[in-house]
């Protein structure tokens, strides 16, 4: 894997590194920290913003080489835009850029002084740690150029180094959350089948978690026909993973968070086109973020009983694959009519659902699945989809996501989209009929297999994977929902 840069809390005046990070505020403004550090050299660096109109405006650079009266082989200055209006989700995209500019120019070592707080400094490494990523395993011939292969020492000056420290720990239980969605998401499909993925749910053990995992056998007998069905056009078994996380009162009533996990999409019977099913190979993006939160959560030892539950599948073609037109029984005991076998996510968390409402009678249950082309055709790549039955339950995911910037946009749900789904053979079927409402009318069919509890679906089609790049995220896969469930958690949920 990509090297990720080393990071470290320093006191002023502890080491010394061949790059000085100055974070400079609008209009060239120096806090006082900065100002005393650069005292010899100010005039210099008035000039050399001068010439290059650097404001200090957000994200921008100015790279001074060998700065006189200092040791230093580069002063890198970087923006802060209005220092005041600095919020989490910036200082994060921040960090971003910091290690972005410090991977591009190469360089080994940097401290980055400035005024920030522990909380602060921590959310800055957290972004620096994101971008750094890179799904690079399986490069034979690393190029010599990548900047990726540099490892980067990344010190932080701060006042108490045993407060950015202990900060830092539940960031950056939360970024390697992030690393691991990622992780699955990208990985090839002949790599990660679901008894892999069930596999790297067991490896949680080393963060607290306890892992069960169901065979097929075992999902037989408690009667999960939906997600078997979906799986039984594979050479490569189903598996339900049901990862436990522990941090609460023994009595009290955990959360639950279901994630779609189809290692691979081909459509089934129901055949996708050729052009881009390469794709479909990051069908578990909702598994990935469900699996990566759980790592976060007890990584940072959450104060909260937290259940999270893979329903693990692939979707091939095949003699025995399942055909449209078949009609299965969910543990529910609630039969759904096949009309497009490519309609299978709703398949496998209709089941994975019921099992985790009836075993857990969690506070809540979130579930998140690259669900529909149709919630990517509403809202592009800048928004995930959500749905609920629960306007509170709602209201906090889109803050958390105004806050994280992992953005959601609340979609309806409601009676005449529920009927939508009736079918005169079967209890229901497994699409809405025609290209309306396509989001929505998959998000009716999961809502029957919740009962009463308050449930909200997202839906990371758009957002777990092909996202847009940004400041943390180069990749492909994006890691979308640890961040967002985290912080939701954590504000929401967390005594
Ligand atoms: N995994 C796909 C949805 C998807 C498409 C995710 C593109 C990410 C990018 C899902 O299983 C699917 O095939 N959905 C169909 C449903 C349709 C057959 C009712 C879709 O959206 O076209
Ligand atoms: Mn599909
Ligand atoms: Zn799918």
């Amino acid at each position: 894997m990509a090297k990720l840069p080393n990071i470290t809390f320093i006191k002023a005046g502890s080491t010394t590194s061949e790059t000085l990070v100055l974070p400079v505020a609008k209009n060239l403004e120096l806090s006082s920290t900065v100002a005393e550090v650069v005292s010899n050299c100010e005039k210099t660096i008035k000039t050399a913003a001068d010439i290059s109109k650097f404001t200090g405006k957000k994200s921008t650079f100015l790279n001074l080489l060998t700065p006189a009266g200092t040791e230093l082989e580069r002063l890198l200055l970087v923006g802060l835009g209005e220092r005041q209006k600095l919020e989490e989700s910036d200082l994060v995209y921040l960090g971003g850029d910091i290690c972005g500019k410090l991977l591009a120019l190469k360089a080994k070592s940097a401290h980055i002084l400035s005024d920030f707080t522990s909380e602060e400094a921590a959310l800055l490494a957290e972004g620096a740690l994101l971008r750094a990523y890179k799904f690079d395993q399986f490069l034979t011939k690393k190029d010599e150029e990548e900047d990726a292969d540099i490892q980067l020492n990344l010190s932080f000056i701060v006042s108490d180094v045993a407060q950015a420290e202990a900060a830092w720990q539940q960031r950056k239980a939360v970024a390697e959350g992030v690393l691991l969605a990622r992780e699955v998401v990208n990985l090839p499909p002949n790599y990660l089948g679901p008894v892999e993925f069930a596999q790297k749910a067991q490896e949680l053990s080393k963060v607290g978690i306890e892992t069960e995992v169901l065979d097929e056998e075992q999902m037989q007998a408690l009667g999960m026909g939906a997600l078997l069905g979906v799986g039984q056009g594979s050479e490569r078994p189903s598996r339900l993973a049901i990862m436990k996380w522990n941090g609460g009162k023994q009595d009290e009533a955990p959360v639950a968070f279901v994630g779609k996990g189809v290692v691979f999409d081909s459509g089934g019977i129901s055949l996708k086109p050729g052009a881009g099913m390469d794709e479909m190979k990051g069908d578990m993006g909702g598994a990935g973020a469900v699996i990566g939160l759980m790592h976060a959560v007890a990584s940072r030892k959450a104060n909260l009983n937290i259940i999270g539950v893979l329903g693990l599948v692939e979707n091939m073609p095949d003699g025995k694959a399942q055909r449209p037109g078949d009609i299965v029984t969910t543990m529910s005991g609630q039969t759904i009519e096949i009309l497009n076998t490519d309609a299978e996510g709703r398949l496998v968390l209709a089941d994975a659902l019921w099992y985790t409402n009836d075993r857990f009678k969690p506070q809540f249950i979130v579930d998140l699945a690259t669900l529909t082309g149709a919630c990517m055709v509403a809202l592009g790549n800048h928004h995930a989809g959500l749905f609920s039955n629960d306007d509170d339950l709602a209201a906090q995911i889109t803050q958390s996501g105004q806050k994280t910037a992992e953005k959601v946009w609340r979609l309806p749900l409601g009676k005449e989209y529920d009927k939508m789904i009736d079918t005169p053979n079967a209890d229901m079927k497994n699409t809405g009929g025609s290209r309306m409402a396509g989001a929505t009318t998959a998000a009716q069919l999961l809502q029957r297999f919740v009962g009463e509890t308050k449930w909200a679906h997202i839906d990371v089609a758009g957002t777990a994977m092909g996202s847009t790049k940004t400041s943390i995220s180069k990749g492909w896969a994006s890691g979308f929902g640890v961040r967002l469930l985290d912080r939701f958690l954590a504000d929401f949920y967390e005594k």
